[in-house]
């Protein structure tokens, strides 16, 4: 990592997350400030990370090259407007990990002072297994593209999208995607009760299963469908369940799904908090 500060503004488990990931990946713990409002948290920084944290989001900002907005998005207007005039003197990169919290707001709320990326990472980059689709504007450099895709694989794999509706589907289908994968195990644990198993062998024969084809497809270069086919004899038990999923319909249904995602994304995206929301009846 380079010798730039970097500031999160929120440091609930996603904040948590990216700094234990820096960490991991060579920043220096007084490299990064934190401006967190809860006690317990800052002092939970300092105690897990040796991080220093404060009340005073401005303050957080100072000589910071980077800042992260990592608090909810219902919250990030209120968060980012008192900012805008230490933003404009200071001109960080911000990175707004914030979901459905679009550019324009972004740059409306900071008053246009500073280059915006819009990260939207997943869960498993809690564990820094995670993947983040990242979008900049057409106006963002290249050395900050390179910046907010450092900062992000400190939490896992990054893709760049082209667009920022390319976000929403991002959402769709990695933002979700592992409580899709969640769902399947449980029901396939549950199957597999009804075959006969006990309730904790199913659990956990599902539950490995998840996890040993996750690491065999976590590749950059993976082809799913050998994967597939390497499981499959012909004749044989897989393609006897797999010839019922087909039957029903699985990729409409998949399709389906994740087009419902999307269109929630966007939905949820349409309803741009307003940052004087809070001092209003
Ligand atoms: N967690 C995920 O898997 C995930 C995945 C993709 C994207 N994200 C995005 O990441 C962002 C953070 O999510 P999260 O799960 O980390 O949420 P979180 O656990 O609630 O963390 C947000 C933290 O920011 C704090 N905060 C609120 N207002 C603040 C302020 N004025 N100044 C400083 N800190 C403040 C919150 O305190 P309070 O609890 O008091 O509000 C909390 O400690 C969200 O915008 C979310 O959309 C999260």
């Amino acid at each position: 990592m380079s010798n730039r500060r970097i500031a999160l503004l929120g440091a609930g488990n996603m904040g948590r997350a990216l700094i234990g990931g820096l960490l991991r990946s060579g920043t220096r713990a007084e490299l990064i400030s934190v401006g967190e409002h809860l006690p317990d948290a800052r002092a939970a920084l300092a105690r897990d990370f040796g991080v220093t944290a404060t009340a005073d989001n401005a303050q957080a900002l100072a000589g910071a090259a980077i800042v992260v907005l990592a608090v909810k998005p219902q919250v990030a207007a209120r968060v980012l407007a008192p900012l805008a005039p230490t933003l404009r003197d200071s001109h960080p990169l911000l990175i707004s990990v914030c979901a459905g919290t679009r550019v324009s707001s972004l740059e409306e709320w900071t008053t246009g002072t500073v280059p915006v990326v819009r990260a939207m990472p997943n869960r498993p980059a809690l564990l820094g297994a995670g993947i983040t689709g990242l979008y900049a504007p057409g106006t963002i450099s290249a050395g900050h593209r390179a910046a907010a895709e450092q900062v992000m694989r400190a939490v896992g794999e990054v893709v760049w999208v082209s667009s920022e509706d390319a976000i929403d589907a991002v959402s769709a289908l990695s933002g979700s995607g592992p409580a899709y994968f969640f769902l399947l195990a449980q029901l396939m644990a549950e199957a597999g009760e009804q075959l006969g198993l006990e309730r904790q062998a199913a659990l956990r024969l599902a539950a490995a299963t998840l996890h040993g084809s996750g690491l065999m497809a976590h590749s950059a270069d993976v082809d799913l469908p050998r994967l597939r086919a390497e499981v499959t004899s012909p004749g044989g038990t897989t393609e006897a369940a797999v010839r019922v999923l087909e039957s029903a319909d699985l990729r409409g249904t998949v399709s389906r799904a994740l087009a419902a995602a999307a269109a929630r994304s966007r939905e949820l995206a349409a309803l741009r908090p307003d940052p004087d929301a809070a001092d209003k009846p």
